[in-house]
C-alpha cells in the first residue's frame, strides 16, 4: 500500500479528507497525484500537504495504480471519457465517491472491463468521522478490496455491500443520515429553550447528549434496544418521553422517510445514468 501511487481527479472537499486521512496514516505524500481543473486549488493543496501535481487528469491516471474519482456526479462522464484510453492502457483500480453513480455507467464511459470500487462517503467524513458504503465489481481482485477499504478508512468506517441496489440503502441510512440528526437535534433545543432554557445551554447539553449516546451505543456490545431500556425506570421521566414518542408512530415515520430516500437515490442513480448515456 504504502509503495502504491494513488491519483485524484478532482481536488475538493472529500479529495482533501482522504489526502489529509491517508497521510495521517502514513502515506507518503510524493505517492498522491493530484489534478484538477481549478489552479489555485492545486496549489494550495500542494503547499498544504507536499503532494505531486498532474498536469492533466489522463497524466494523473497514467501515474496510478488507484485512481479516485472525486468531481461532482454531473461531471463525471465527461471526466471518465476525457480519461478512457489512459484507464484502458494502465488498469488502475478505480475508485469513485461520486454520490448516485452506479458502476454500470462508470464503467461503460470507461470503456468497459475495469476494476471499479463505488463508495458512498457522507460529509462527517470531512472531520475523519465518516460512514462510507462500498460496492466492488467482478473486476476487483480481493487486495484491490482491502487497498479500497484501507483508503475510505482514512476518513471513518467503510462497510461493504453485496449489490449495488443495496448503496441506495447505504445512502438512505447514512449519506442522509447526519441531517436526520441535526433536524433532531434542532427540535431539541427548540423544546429546551421553549421549557425555559437558554439558546447555548440547550444547544451544548443537546449536542452533548447525542454525542454521549452515540459513544456510548459505539463502545457497547449492547443494542441500542438494550441500553434504552436500561436509562428507562419504571415510572420515571425517560418512560414518559418514550411513551410519547411511540403514541406519535416515531419508528413508523422513520421507516417512511428512511424509504422515501432510498427511493429517491434510486431515481436519481437513473437519472444520472441516462442523462449522461
Ligand atoms: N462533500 C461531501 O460531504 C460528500 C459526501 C458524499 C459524497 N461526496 C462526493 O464526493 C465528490 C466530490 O465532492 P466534493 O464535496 O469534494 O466536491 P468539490 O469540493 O466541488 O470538489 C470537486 C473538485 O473537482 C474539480 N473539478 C471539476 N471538474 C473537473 C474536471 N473536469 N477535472 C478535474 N477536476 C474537476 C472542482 O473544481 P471547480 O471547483 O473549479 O469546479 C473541484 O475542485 C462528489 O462526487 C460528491 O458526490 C461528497
Amino acid at each position: 500500500m504504502e509503495k502504491l501511487n494513488i491519483s485524484f481527479i478532482g481536488a475538493g472537499n472529500m479529495a482533501c479528507s482522504l489526502i489529509g486521512g491517508l497521510l495521517a496514516d502514513g502515506k507518503t505524500p510524493a505517492n498522491i497525484h493530484i489534478a484538477d481543473t481549478n489552479p489555485e486549488r492545486l496549489s494550495s493543496l500542494q503547499q498544504r500537504f507536499a503532494v505531486t501535481l498532474c498536469q492533466s487528469n489522463s497524466a494523473a491516471t497514467e501515474a496510478a495504480d488507484i485512481l479516485v474519482l472525486a468531481v461532482k456526479p454531473q461531471g463525471l462522464k465527461q471526466v471518465a471519457e476525457e480519461i478512457r484510453d489512459s484507464v484502458q492502457a494502465k488498469q488502475p483500480l478505480v475508485i469513485s465517491i461520486a454520490a448516485g453513480v452506479q458502476e454500470k455507467d462508470i464503467n461503460r464511459w470507461l470503456g468497459s472491463d475495469v476494476a471499479i470500487v463505488r463508495t458512498m462517503p457522507n460529509t462527517p467524513s470531512l472531520i475523519q468521522t465518516g460512514a462510507s458504503g462500498l460496492y466492488a465489481n467482478d473486476k476487483v481482485t480481493e487486495q484491490q478490496r482491502n487497498i479500497a477499504e484501507t483508503i475510505m478508512r482514512a476518513v471513518g468506517v467503510a462497510v461493504w455491500v453485496d449489490s449495488e441496489q443495496q448503496m441506495d440503502v447505504v445512502t438512505a441510512i447514512s449519506g442522509s443520515g447526519p441531517a436526520y440528526y441535526f433536524l433532531f437535534m434542532e427540535a431539541m433545543q427548540a423544546a429546551g429553550q421553549e421549557l425555559g432554557l437558554d439558546a447555548e445551554t440547550a444547544r451544548l447539553l443537546t449536542l452533548q447528549t447525542a454525542f454521549g449516546a452515540t459513544k456510548m451505543a459505539l463502545e457497547s456490545s449492547e443494542e441500542c434496544a438494550t441500553l434504552r431500556q436500561r436509562v428507562t425506570s419504571p415510572g420515571g421521566t425517560t418512560e414518559q418521553a418514550l411513551y410519547t414518542f411511540e403514541e406519535g408512530e416515531l419508528r413508523k415515520l422513520i421507516k417512511q422517510a428512511v424509504t422515501a430516500a432510498a427511493k429517491r437515490s434510486q431515481e436519481l442513480a437513473q437519472l444520472l445514468g441516462e442523462e449522461h448515456t
